[in-house]
């Protein structure tokens, strides 16, 4: 989104991680599993993203030896490349948060996007099962058709109607065939520090305009970084395979997201409902992008207007109360 924010995870002590709600975290708050030492690295693909930096410092948090793997030495689209560097590092597990995340860009070149996405994720699979390591992959609500009217659970089917979505539901199913031990983590709608979000925009955007349209009819489940990176920890170190939806509980718009954003931060902001066919964007939007999930051992993460809190409180963007 063109703009970047500082990096600065806080930490509390030895073992104590940002925790602005601790109720609705104790249930990701898991330590590393006691392994041999080697047994006890967890690589963090696309860790100079928003999801995985949070990854990465999370995971250190809670005593992995934790690898941050770098672009320079390490392109998921380059499959020799990664299987060698993947052997040299031996890991226990590989978190992939990497990822083309430019949804309209990937309409305009979806094989770029399908290299990271679709093969670039493959690669990875290949490359862990080689080493007999685990990988928790992560993908999004845009695999789904987006016309549906309740929440889509784990074994809903997929119909992805964008380049993008297309291009993660192959990486899912690359990462599904080349490693059984997996787990495809499905988000949605993320924001939280170090990366660019709706809810950073719409601050940013509120410094200027006292009012500003968005549109209310799509809805979803908001995620905060905060909430999903302890719980991809917590599932790193799990035996959970398959498909699980890790989404802020609750649903929204977009335009609700931005009222209680304006809400929270008291800017005072006036937001307008428009529809999406007021702004066309190159990729199709889904109108319902809400998940839930039938999985009992995976973390359900707290509601999105905790997460939203948690954001505000970190970026010190709080009103008094
Ligand atoms: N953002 C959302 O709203 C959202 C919603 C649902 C699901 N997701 C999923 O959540 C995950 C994390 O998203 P995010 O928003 O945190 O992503 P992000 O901030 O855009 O970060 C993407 C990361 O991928 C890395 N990367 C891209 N191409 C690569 C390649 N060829 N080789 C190695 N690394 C590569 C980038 O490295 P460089 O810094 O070197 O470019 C960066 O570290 C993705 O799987 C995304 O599909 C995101």
């Amino acid at each position: 989104m063109g703009f970047s924010q500082q990096r600065s995870v806080q930490r509390l002590g030895p073992n104590m991680v940002i925790r602005p709600n601790k109720n609705a975290l104790d249930r990701t708050d898991v330590d590393a599993p006691d392994r041999a030492d080697h047994r006890r690295r967890i690589v963090v693909v696309g860790a100079t993203g928003m999801l995985g930096h949070r990854v990465a410092d999370v995971a250190r948090v809670h005593g992995w030896d934790v690898v941050e793997a770098p672009r320079a030495a390490f392109d998921l689209t380059d499959l020799v490349g990664t299987t060698t560097w993947l052997e040299k590092t031996s890991p226990a597990v590989v978190v992939n948060c990497a990822a083309w995340t430019d949804v309209d860009g990937a309409e305009a070149d979806e094989a770029a996007a399908m290299a990271v996405n679709g093969e670039g994720a493959g690669n990875l699979a290949k490359g862990t099962a080689a080493i007999g390591a685990r990988i928790v992959h992560v993908s999004t609500d845009y695999v789904f058709r987006g016309d549906a009217s309740e929440p889509y659970r784990e074994d809903a089917p997929v119909d992805p109607q964008g380049a993008y979505g297309r291009t993660k539901l192959a990486g899912e199913r690359l990462v599904a065939e080349h490693n059984p031990d997996h787990l495809i983590c499905r988000t949605s709608w993320l924001f939280g520090e170090g990366g660019g979000n709706f809810v950073d925009t719409m601050l940013k955007l509120s410094a200027d305009r006292d009012e500003l349209s968005v549109v209310a009819d799509q809805q979803g489940c908001p995620t905060w970084t905060g909430h999903l990176a302890p719980a991809l920890v917590a599932v790193a170190a799990s035996d959970a395979r398959g498909v699980a939806h890790l989404c802020g509980s609750g649903r929204t718009t977009w335009h609700g997201l931005a009222q209680e954003t304006f809400a929270l931060a008291g800017t005072g902001t006036t937001v307008h409902p428009v529809t999406t066919d007021e702004f066309p964007r190159p990729a199709p939007r889904p109108a319902w992008s809400v998940m839930a999930s039938t999985r009992a051992d995976v973390p359900a993460l707290p509601a999105w207007q905790d997460g939203l809190h948690g954001h505000l409180a970190e970026a010190n963007r709080l009103a008094p109360a």
